[in-house]
């Protein structure tokens, strides 16, 4: 077990067990639904509402090991996204690091609320000060806030975020995305050339990776195959980045089965490129997506 002692008593339908790779992780059931997060990364590997399959993606090849990434879930992408000049490693620090629990609660409807905290770490030195939080709510929906807080009293916080959402789908072949029409985008398949969203809705026949820029728009993923529509709401978030790998890419990926990609997608919502964020002394930013699911009509 690493750094959550019980110092307090959680609430009913909340346990922190020994997870994959012997890491902690904090299991939650609800009236509505269930769900996991792993210490190692802050990391929501499961969301399951009761009667529906799994809103959440985590390969069956996944690392569930100290320093290395969980391959699925909802990865925090913190201070940067995809590869950055000058630094070591894809997509930040955050996913790796191991969070402490500070808090879990639940309300008088019978939902839980995780408070999360990144602890002070070597690579955070390279920034101004600052604290990271990530709040998970449980119950007939997902909430995730990722809350980041300038403690210099001097310097900006410059910095990319992203959760870093896999949604688990029938097939990929009959699922769609829709709201991001009219957007601009830069197309990672194609040395990053900038695009703008046509179609109303975007379908899979390729790999696929896009960071949306300069869109707060709720997504929608349709898939005919498990008869769900799944709603990405979102706020204080202008990118929405869209990913799947494909059969060559699925291929590369050690830590992620040849034939997955049929399985998942990835809408993630954050603040990347252009829209990274530039956060002032004593100011307090916060991501905030919710995860709605429903049966087709
Ligand atoms: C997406 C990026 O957000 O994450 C892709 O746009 C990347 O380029 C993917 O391949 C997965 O990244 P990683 O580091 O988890 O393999």
């Amino acid at each position: 077990m690493s750094n959550t002692a019980h110092q307090y008593k959680l609430p009913d339908g909340v346990s922190i067990l020994d997870g994959r790779g012997g890491l902690s992780v904090v299991s939650v059931k609800t009236p509505w639904s269930s769900a996991e997060v792993y210490l190692h990364g802050a990391h929501v590997t499961h969301f399951q509402k009761n009667g529906e399959p799994p809103l959440i993606f985590v390969s069956q090849c996944s690392r569930f090991a100290e320093g290395q990434p969980i391959r699925g879930g909802v990865p925090i992408i913190f201070p940067w996204f995809g590869a950055c000049e000058g630094r070591k490693g894809q997509h930040g620090f955050a996913r790796n690091a191991d969070w402490k629990l500070n808090a879990a609660t639940k309300d008088e409807q019978g939902r839980v609320k995780l408070e999360f905290q990144l602890p002070d770490c070597s690579e955070a030195e390279a920034f101004p000060k600052f604290t990271l939080k990530f709040f998970v709510t449980v119950g007939e929906i997902l909430e995730m806030e990722l809350q980041t807080t300038n403690l210099s009293a001097s310097d900006n916080l410059e910095f990319e975020d992203c959760l870093h959402t896999y949604f688990t789908v029938g097939d990929i072949a009959a699922v769609s995305v829709h709201g991001l029409k009219g957007a601009s985008y830069l197309d990672k398949t194609d040395n990053f050339a900038k695009k703008v969203e046509n179609d109303d809705a975007i379908h899979f026949n390729s790999e696929t990776d896009r960071p949306y820029l300069n869109t707060t728009a709720t997504v929608e993923i349709r898939d005919a195959n498990l008869g769900r529509r799944i709603l990405v709401e979102k706020e204080n978030s202008a990118s929405t980045i869209v990913w799947n790998p494909w059969i060559a890419k699925a291929q590369q990926l050690s830590d992620f089965g040849d034939e997955e990609y049929k399985q998942m997608v990835c809408v993630e919502s954050g603040n990347v490129a252009v829209n990274k964020l530039v956060l002032p002394p004593g100011k307090c930013s916060s991501l905030r997506v919710r995860l709605k699911s429903k049966k087709s009509a």
